[in-house]
């Protein structure tokens, strides 16, 4: 019952320790129910009076001094496992940061080229009514356009998914202060079966400025400047006539062929030409179903389909890939 020689063993025992586990052991065999400490203690009670004090005072220091040898021996132990895990001479590891959607780079990139111009980047609804979709826009009841099986109805015949981003023009022009210029990346809908090429969700991107004294040489021109800005300096263009039934005159741009530069493929079919938009001055009809006067104003409109220019940029051989939510193509 030495309380000297007790501490004594206890501290060789501890310097000898190298895992938590070992402390543990150590630990329980003094401080535990059945430990050394305890053992001390339950002599005490056959001591007598007078001695009952000092010994009791001795084990109690005892006690206190394995406690603080221990708790200094858990600090040393952890931290010198963390000097063994972490090698500070190691180079950092790089974060995986990923990157927007390609549709969404497009976007920017084409907003780039408006927004120098002066455009404003516009927003409007995906679900949408019979009335900004189709009736202001000049599209009478029996154009395929309306078809049932090309729209998407949420509750016929008025509340539908939007066809085009075109119902963003009647949106602006009903809502906003002439003069306009804006640009309208979005989503559209159409009852389409899906295939590599097609599909019920696409992207467009809309156009529309409305201005005094706005005419077709305006818009070719901004188009011309879009398509070389897009593809290079060299890139040829060529307008064809198109009906559009918001638009009068309306036309059809190509751009010639950037696989084959005009000498024909399979990307343009070996046309040498693809087209990419649809375009026009906005119809007087639209204008006045938005309280516009077409003796005053005049504007042009133009929309193309986003997702043939992102799979041509990005070799994407399949619409699908763009809305199938796969992180390959943000990651
Ligand atoms: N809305 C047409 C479509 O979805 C595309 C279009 C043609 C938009 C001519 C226009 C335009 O703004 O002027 O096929």
């Amino acid at each position: 019952m030495d309380i000297d020689q007790t501490s004594k063993s206890f501290h060789s025992k501890l310097s000898q320790i190298k895992t938590s586990d070992q402390l543990e052991k150590l630990k329980i065999s003094y401080l535990g129910r059945n430990g050394q400490i305890n053992s001390f203690l339950r002599l005490l009670k056959d001591l007598p009076q007078e001695e009952k004090r000092t010994f009791g005072d001795k084990i109690n220091n005892l006690k206190k001094e394995i406690e603080n040898a221990i708790g200094q021996k858990t600090i040393t132990l952890a931290q010198n496992k963390t000097k063994q895990d972490f090698d500070t001479s190691l180079p950092g590891k790089k974060p995986h940061v990923g990157h927007f959607h390609p549709t969404t780079q497009m976007i920017f990139r084409i907003n780039a080229f408006f927004r120098y111009l002066g455009y404003s980047v516009y927003e409007g609804p995906e679900i949408e009514t019979d009335e900004y979709n189709f009736a202001k826009l000049n599209l009478p009841q029996d154009h395929p356009a309306r078809d049932l099986q090309d729209t998407l109805y949420i509750k016929e015949p008025q509340i539908l998914l939007r066809t085009h981003t075109s119902s963003v023009e009647t949106r602006a022009l009903t809502n906003e202060r002439l003069p306009i210029r804006i640009v309208v990346p979005g989503k559209s809908y159409r009852n389409e079966t899906s295939n590599a090429t097609n599909n019920s969700i696409f992207y467009q991107y809309e156009g529309l400025v409305v201005d005094q004294g706005i005419s077709m040489a305006h818009l070719k021109g901004t188009l011309i400047e879009f398509v070389k800005w897009l593809y290079g300096p060299r890139t040829k263009t060529r307008f064809r006539c198109k009906y559009y039934p918001q638009v009068e005159p309306g036309a059809g741009l190509d751009v010639e062929c950037t696989f084959c530069w005009g000498k024909g493929c399979s990307v343009c079919k070996y046309r040498g030409y693809i087209e990419v938009l649809g375009a026009g001055m906005v119809h007087p009809n639209e204008l006045k179903a938005c309280n516009i006067d077409p003796a005053k104003w005049s504007g042009f409109a133009f929309g193309l389909g986003l997702d043939r220019l992102v799979m041509l940029h990005f070799g994407i051989e399949d619409i699908r890939k763009l809305y199938d939510g796969s992180l390959t193509f943000v990651d």
